[in-house]
C-alpha cells in the first residue's frame, strides 16, 4: 500500500514539475541587453516563469513578427520605438488588450494604447539627440554639434554615425522627426547632405553611441538616455539636443496575436507596467522616462522640460504605409548615393 502511495506521490510531483517547466513566456526584447537580461532573471526568480529572450532592434522585431504571422513563436514584444509597434497593431500582428493599469500611466503612454486600438502601450519615452566624444572632438579641433544644421558641415565628414532605419527604430525616429521639422522634401535634401558625412550606418540604434564611447567616431545621432551608461564606464561621452527641435520615442510593449502562452503573456505585461518592474530600467543603467507615474525617476533621465520638443505625430508616422514609404524613399534617394 505504502509503495503504491509513494509511486502516486512521485507521479504527482513529476506532473507538478512538468507543469512548472511549461510556464514560460517568449519575449522579443528591443531594449539594451542589460535590461532584457535583468528582467528575465528577476522575473524567473520571483514568479518561477521562464522568459525565453530574443534580442532584436525595433525594425528587425517587426520583420520577424511579420514573418511568423501564420505561426507566431513570440508572446510579448517588450520595448523598442513605438512606431513599428503601431505598424504591427495596424497589420493585425498584435492583440487588443486593455490593461487595468492604464490609468496609472502618463497620458503619452495611454495615447499610444488608444491610437493602436489598445494593441500596444507606452512603457517609456526618451528624446533623440546627438552624442559626441569630447576627447576626439578636441583632438580633431572640432566643435560639438548644437543643431541639425551643424551635422552638414564638411569638417564632420566620415565622423558621424547613425543607424539604418530599416533595422533601427532610433534611425526611423530621426527621419520622422526631420520630416516633421522641415517638411518632407527639405528633410530628404538634409538626409542626402548628412549621408556625405556619415562614416557608417549601424544595424542597431545604440551602435553609434557605443562607437562614440570607444572613440571610433566623433558624433552620433542617438537617444540621449543611452549616453549616461557609457559615461559611467568612464568614456568621454556628452550629449546635446538640436536647437531646431527634436522628437522622442514612445518605447512600447505589445502582446502578439496568436501567442501560445497568452495567460503568461498577460501576467508578464501587467508586471512590466508596474512601478517595481519599471525600476529595473534605471537599475540596469537605462535612463528612459518610465511610463508609470509612480515609478521613481532617476536623476540621469533626460529632463524633457529643458529640451525643445516637436509635437511628434505618432499616429501618422507609425502608420504602415507611411513608415514603409519613408524607409523606401531613404533607401532609394539617400542610401544609394555614393559617400
Ligand atoms: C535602445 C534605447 C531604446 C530604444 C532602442 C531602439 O535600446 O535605449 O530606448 O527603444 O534602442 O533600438 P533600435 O535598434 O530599434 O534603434
Amino acid at each position: 500500500m505504502k509503495t503504491i502511495h509513494n509511486i502516486f506521490l512521485a507521479g504527482a510531483l513529476l506532473a507538478a514539475c512538468a507543469g512548472a517547466s511549461a510556464q514560460q513566456v517568449n519575449v522579443i526584447c528591443s531594449v539594451q541587453a542589460d535590461w532584457c537580461n535583468m528582467i528575465a532573471t528577476v522575473y524567473a526568480k520571483t514568479t518561477g516563469v521562464k522568459i525565453n529572450l530574443a534580442l532584436k532592434g525595433s525594425g528587425e522585431a517587426l520583420a520577424q513578427l511579420i514573418a511568423e504571422k501564420e505561426n507566431p513563436k513570440t508572446d510579448v514584444w517588450f520595448g523598442g520605438t513605438g512606431d513599428p509597434h503601431l505598424q504591427a497593431a495596424e497589420q493585425g500582428l498584435t492583440l487588443e488588450y486593455k490593461s487595468p493599469s492604464l490609468a496609472q500611466l502618463y497620458p503619452w503612454a495611454q495615447q499610444q494604447a488608444q491610437q493602436s486600438g489598445f494593441k500596444t502601450v507606452g512603457i517609456y519615452s526618451g528624446p533623440l539627440g546627438f552624442g559626441y566624444n569630447t576627447e576626439l572632438l578636441a583632438k580633431k579641433k572640432l566643435a560639438a554639434p548644437k543643431a541639425w544644421a551643424d551635422l552638414l558641415k564638411p569638417e564632420y565628414k566620415g565622423d558621424i554615425q547613425v543607424a539604418n532605419p530599416a533595422s533601427s527604430g532610433t534611425a526611423y525616429t530621426m527621419i520622422a522627426t526631420l520630416v516633421q521639422l522641415m517638411g518632407e522634401d527639405k528633410a530628404f535634401e538634409y538626409l542626402k547632405g548628412l549621408h556625405r558625412n556619415v562614416g557608417q550606418y549601424t544595424r542597431s540604434g545604440t551602435g553609434p553611441i557605443k562607437a562614440v564611447a570607444r572613440g571610433e567616431t566623433a558624433v552620433s545621432i542617438s537617444f540621449v538616455h543611452d549616453a549616461p551608461q557609457e559615461r559611467m564606464q568612464g568614456f568621454p561621452v556628452e550629449t546635446t539636443t538640436p536647437s531646431e527641435g527634436t522628437g522622442a520615442e514612445i518605447g512600447s510593449m505589445s502582446i502578439i496575436k496568436g501567442a501560445r502562452n497568452l495567460e503568461q503573456a498577460k501576467k508578464f505585461y501587467e508586471w512590466a507596467l508596474s512601478p517595481g518592474a519599471q525600476a529595473f530600467g534605471a537599475a540596469s543603467k537605462q535612463y528612459q522616462l518610465p511610463s508609470n507615474k509612480a515609478t521613481a525617476v532617476d536623476p540621469n533621465v533626460p529632463d524633457f522640460k529643458k529640451i525643445k520638443m516637436i509635437d511628434y505625430d505618432y499616429k501618422k508616422y507609425g502608420a504602415s504605409a507611411e513608415r514603409r514609404r519613408l524607409i523606401a524613399r531613404w533607401e532609394k534617394d539617400v542610401n544609394s548615393l555614393p559617400r
